[in-house]
């Protein structure tokens, strides 16, 4: 097991006044699929379309997350709300780089109906503080497509800094799709946090 990890399977990794950061477990099976599944018309236009034969609304993308919780490049994180526990979405690192760039992309998505409370904005300032602290990264890279208005929104109230424009830049339900670029430094990260005091 990842040393990241919290020994006990059901302790949180980050918790926030509205929603906690926990790992991935068995029991979160059931839960996790049928939001995906409620929640596909939300969620499809806005990820990856998966290889042939993977069915990202299913049993297999919870196997993938739950195997991928937490290796080396990858940490995948649940959110749940305090108020009832509940799952309402998922935040993740990818493509997480050491050496000297200590760097990591951070993706996120939250259950249809679970959407415009503010969930995602406090879950990304939970999934930073995991990424400078626990993980020890030194930045972490988030990629929105122009017309994504909540995530923008998201990225801007979370402290995040446009760094440019990517024509092109990533498969999205089966079309390359232009992205803006934002990114965070440990650095920003603790000016932006020193601010908010
Ligand atoms: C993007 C997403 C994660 C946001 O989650 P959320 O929990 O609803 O986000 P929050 O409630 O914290 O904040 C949403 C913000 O977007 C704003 N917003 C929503 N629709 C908007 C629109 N059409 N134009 C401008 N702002 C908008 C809200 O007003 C809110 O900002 P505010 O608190 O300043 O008012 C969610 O919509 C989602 O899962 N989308 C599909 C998957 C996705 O796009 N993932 C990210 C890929 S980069």
């Amino acid at each position: 097991m990842s040393p990241s990890i919290p020994s006990k399977p059901h302790q949180a990794a980050e918790v926030g006044r509205l929603v906690y950061l926990r790992y991935p477990h068995p029991r979160d099976r059931e839960a996790f699929v049928e939001m995906r599944q409620k929640s596909k018309d939300h969620l499809q236009p806005w990820e990856p379309r998966p290889p042939k034969g993977f069915d990202a609304f299913g049993q297999d993308q919870f196997d993938f997350v739950y195997k991928s919780r937490s290796v080396p490049g990858q940490e995948r994180l649940l959110i749940f709300a305090v108020a009832d526990n509940a799952l309402v979405g998922q935040a993740s690192l990818g493509a997480i780089t050491r050496g000297p760039l200590q760097s990591a992309y951070m993706g996120y998505w939250i259950g249809a109906s679970h959407t415009g409370r503010g969930y995602m904005t406090e879950a990304v300032g939970l999934m930073l503080r995991h990424a400078f602290t626990t993980v020890r990264l030194h930045r972490v890279e988030v990629n929105i497509q122009p017309n994504n208005k909540p995530s923008l929104a998201v990225a801007k109230k979370s402290g995040f800094r446009l760094e440019g424009y990517s024509p092109r830049y990533l498969q999205i339900d089966g079309v390359w799709s232009d992205h803006e670029r934002w990114a965070m430094t440990i650095e920003d990260w603790r000016e932006f946090n020193a601010g908010r005091r």
